[in-house]
């Protein structure tokens, strides 16, 4: 089965395709083009320039996504779009194009939701540009085999912080998430708030890496200022018997370490690299230490089998590496997995991937052939 996958949900126009057959899937094209430096000038994506950009480059990209994967087009069986949440504007071009193409070309059509993606992204074999096949191994036990659910999702994007358990596939049970502002944004915001730039992730993770160390906190002692003084960031709703986060407070938190330095004859000290990078590294340790802790805590109630990242965040090494450790220490058992780092941000191999597991189990398929005109675009769209 050829399973073409579409996706336009932030600021990446995305196509790939996918050769599924029954236990094995092959990427035989993995299309993105990013629009970061459009944007970096605005400090964050504009729904209205994403969307101009994702009509310029949607149908080049389809266009080179099938030219790379070498298959037919009478040979295509099925179009994948992720069709919210997301960017209203962005969400819209990638879904009209999937539906006008649909029309044109007199093929089914199915909308996945962009986190559905995001967790299915860790389905996509680590090693090779292909989902192995059943039972081979340990890693490709995930694609097929039901024995890694119950799975634990930690789903960390720029617009979603949230645990998920799945009892099964396409089976999404949120037990906990953010009360306010996403991961990705908070690293976002803190990074415009030291001068970073945008994508703020990648621009913190790099200034903080001075002072990474591949343990938790708890062992080290408080960052100091030059002036002696300690860093030490609160780590929000720690302690809190639920499963949800807050970050906003968090942010605000950084704002009051630089506030004081905001001021002109201070503006200077966000040029002090030490400065900033104290403040970058202590920032993500105090989300990376809230992660790990309500990732462990969810485990210990729900006793998954696997433990999986999944979102943009994702990319964080950091991230990664302390919250395998974690799992390793407290729960030897339980397998860990992770996105390929290509695989990590927005992608469409994950849209297409996620759509063969809800097409498998579909029942009246039929109807995805009356897509190009029933499709819904949302932006609010639920697991
Ligand atoms: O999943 P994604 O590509 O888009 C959404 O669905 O939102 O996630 C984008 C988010 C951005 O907020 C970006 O700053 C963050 O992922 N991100 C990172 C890293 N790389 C990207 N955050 C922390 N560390 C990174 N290395
Ligand atoms: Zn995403």
């Amino acid at each position: 089965m050829l399973i073409l996958g579409i996706e336009t949900s932030c600021d990446e126009t995305a196509a790939a395709v996918i050769k599924a057959e029954k236990d094995e899937i092959k990427v035989l094209s993995n299309v993105v083009s990013s629009q970061v430096k459009l944007h970096a000038k605005w400090g964050g994506v504009v729904p209205n320039l994403a969307a101009r950009e994702h009509l310029k480059n949607i149908l080049p990209i389809i266009k080179i996504s099938l030219k790379k994967s070498g298959i037919s087009l009478k040979n295509l069986d099925l179009i994948a779009v992720t069709n919210g949440p997301g960017l209203i504007p962005a969400l819209l071009i990638g879904t009209s194009t999937a539906k006008s193409l649909a029309y044109l070309w007199q093929k089914p059509l199915l909308g996945i939701h962009h986190i559905e993606g995001h967790i299915y992204a860790n389905f996509i074999n680590r090693d090779q540009e292909s989902i192995i096949k059943k039972q081979e191994k340990e890693d490709s036990c995930l694609l097929f085999a039901d024995h890694c659910f119950p799975a634990l999702c930690l789903v960390v994007s720029g617009g979603h912080t949230q645990l998920v358990l799945m009892k099964k596939h396409l089976d999404y049970k949120i037990i906990g998430e953010t009360l306010d502002d996403a991961v990705g944004e908070a690293f976002d915001k803190v990074a415009r708030i030291l001068n970073l730039g945008y994508p703020g992730g990648p621009a913190i993770a790099k200034a903080a890496e001075k002072y990474t160390h591949s343990t938790t906190s708890a062992s080290r002692p408080p960052l100091l200022f030059k002036d002696g003084k300690g860093v030490v960031l609160p780590r929000p709703m720690l302690n809190s018997p639920d499963f949800n986060f807050s970050f906003s407070g968090l942010k605000t938190a950084v704002l009051y370490l630089v506030h004081p330095v905001k001021s002109k004859k201070n503006e200077e000290k966000l040029k002090d690299k030490e400065f900033v990078q104290t403040i970058a590294y202590e920032f993500q340790q105090s989300v990376i230490d809230v992660l790990v802790e309500k990732t462990l805590k969810a485990a210990k109630k729900y006793h998954p089998k696997t433990i999986m990242l999944a979102g943009g965040v994702s990319a964080n090494e950091e991230l990664r590496k302390q919250l395998g450790l974690a799992v390793e220490k407290n729960f030897p058992s339980i397998s860990y997995k992770i996105p390929d780092i290509n695989y990590s941000m927005d992608n469409a191999t994950m849209t297409a991937v996620a759509a063969y597991f809800r097409w498998q189990k579909m029942k009246n398929k039929n109807t995805l052939r009356n897509n190009w005109k029933n499709l819904k675009t949302d932006a609010g769209l639920t697991l």
